[in-house]
């Protein structure tokens, strides 16, 4: 019978059966990231984050990921957002802005939240002032992208892709 047939899963479909559970991603953008395609074109592209955060999601289907975005320009609300995904997400993209290179609380609460984190820039920070060499959360990420401008985001969402599923194969 037909619904008999496709209940029933291929061998192979299980062989990889981990790597494409849907996983679930929060992307958290800092301070005055509201503002892209408005701010330094010349520096963050001419891409606004509402097309960051559509194509997020767009991708996130192609990925079997269920994609939440958030921007705040407060550290007190980006700490709050990323305490209220403990449990509820399998890794955390955050593009801290200004707060990168300040930020100790946003530190603290990336550790708290136990999972692979992929630092994201749209800028290349090494090719700017040094004051924005150094990140609070560089060496508590899993990566870090940069300098790709928008598509920094996106090649951080495949990288997600297979942090989870690393993770997953770990603990099968
Ligand atoms: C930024 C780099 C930061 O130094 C800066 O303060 C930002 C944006 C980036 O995406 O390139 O706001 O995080």
């Amino acid at each position: 019978m037909a619904t008999r047939g496709r209940a029933v899963k291929p061998e192979h479909a299980d062989s990889h059966a981990g790597e494409r559970r849907t996983a679930r991603v929060l992307v958290v953008h800092g301070p005055n990231l509201n503002l892209l395609g408005e701010r330094e074109p010349e520096v963050y592209g001419s891409t606004r984050l509402k097309e960051i955060d559509r194509e997020l999601k767009r991708l996130g289907r192609e990925l079997s990921i269920a994609v939440e975005t958030f921007q705040s320009n407060g550290e007190g609300a980006i700490v709050d957002r990323i305490q209220r995904a403990r449990g509820k997400t399998d890794a955390l993209i955050i593009n801290p802005g200004g707060y990168t290179h300040t930020s100790i609380a946003i530190r603290d609460a990336v550790i708290a939240l136990g999972v692979p984190v992929i630092e994201t820039h749209l800028s290349n920070v090494y090719r700017r002032e040094p004051m924005r060499h150094h990140s609070t959360i560089a060496d508590v990420a899993s990566g870090r992208i940069m300098g790709f401008g928008a598509d920094s985001y996106y090649l951080a969402l495949r990288a997600a892709r297979g942090l989870i599923d690393a993770a997953r194969r770990r603990s099968a």
